[in-house]
């Protein structure tokens, strides 16, 4: 069976990690290739953490690194919840670093131009795609599909009505969602339900393998600071639904909408406003059948080993 092409622009990141794990370990994609974006922590932070997720699992895949800033913000990193390193929770042994000699957008454009219909896969703040789409626009008739994590249909996580990833750049948010490329949106509205409990940390341990371990290590870490920051019993796992949506359609349910971001500078800036009633732009998550999503996450530790 012909393994569906994707990359995935990340910043590792807690979530992102188990995020990039699946989409390594599916055997119905194929991970082409990983840039990074400055999002749960810096660059360089959220860069070394895909490079050394990627060496975990054996890819020869290099990373490629984005900006250290939004396209014309600053930006805010989140080490309440990532740690001082971003991934904060599991001691990787001393990989040498080596990296994509080209920045993300460039890396990008390369990507989607040698692959036709590639699906590019974002799980941070989208400056680096909406770079690559403003510098070579041509990229965007061979993209099939751009599958975000950000955004919500509901409440934001960061202001009331506004979503890390794209409050952090809603510019570039703002130059993808009117890119003309077919979307696919996982937000908060549906990944705030997908809690890391104690339950799924049980289940992930009985599995023995080095990826389940790996997952547990970082998830204790990654529930203790929600509960620290958000005052949340348990961790949100956001990011793996972009992956887990494209391996099995059972998972999330998809209505089409119209979805654009807030970019003024008032306190809607980065809501994603979402209307049933206007043209037909995204498909938006609105529900998840969360027994088949750790059947996924499982079965994919599974595999890790
Ligand atoms: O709001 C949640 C999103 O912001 C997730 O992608 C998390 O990793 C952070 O990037
Ligand atoms: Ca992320």
């Amino acid at each position: 069976m012909n393994k569906q092409k994707i990359i995935i622009d990340c910043d590792p990141g807690h979530d992102d990690a188990i995020a990039l794990l699946v989409a390594y370990y599916s055997d119905q994609l194929d991970l082409i290739g990983v840039s990074t974006c400055a999002g749960n922590q810096t660059i360089d932070k959220t860069s070394k953490n895909a490079d050394n997720l990627l060496r975990f699992f054996g890819s020869s895949i290099k990373v490629a690194k984005g900006e250290t800033d939004p396209i014309k913000r600053k930006v805010k990193t989140c080490p309440e919840i990532h740690g001082e390193s971003g991934l904060d929770g599991y001691d990787f042994p001393n990989y040498k670093e080596e990296y994509d000699s080209r920045p993300a957008y460039q890396f990008i454009i390369d990507a989607v131009l040698a692959n036709k219909d590639i699906i590019v896969v974002t799980t941070g703040p989208m400056s680096n795609l909406a770079l690559a789409i403003l510098k070579k626009p041509e990229i965007t008739k061979n993209i099939k599909e751009i599958v975000l994590m950000g955004g919500s249909t509901t409440e934001g996580n960061i202001t009331p009505v506004a979503e890390f990833n794209i409050l952090v750049d809603p510019e570039a948010a703002d130059i993808c969602f009117k890119a003309g490329v077919p979307m696919r949106m996982l937000g908060l509205n549906v990944t705030r339900k997908i809690l890391v409990t104690d339950e799924v940390v049980k289940e992930a341990e009985k599995i023995g393998t080095r990826g389940s371990d790996l997952f547990v290590k970082l998830m204790k870490v990654f529930n203790e600071n929600q509960r620290k920051f958000f005052g949340l019993e348990y961790g949100p796992l956001h990011d793996p639904a972009t992956i887990i949506s494209m391996v099995n359609s059972k998972v999330f349910k998809f209505e089409p909408m119209h979805v654009e971001i807030d970019t003024t500078d008032t306190k809607f800036l980065g809501k994603t406003r979402c209307s049933a009633s206007k043209p037909y732009n995204c498909d938006v998550a609105v529900s998840v059948n969360l027994d088949e999503y750790w059947a996924e996450v499982y079965k994919h530790l599974r595999r890790c080993n």
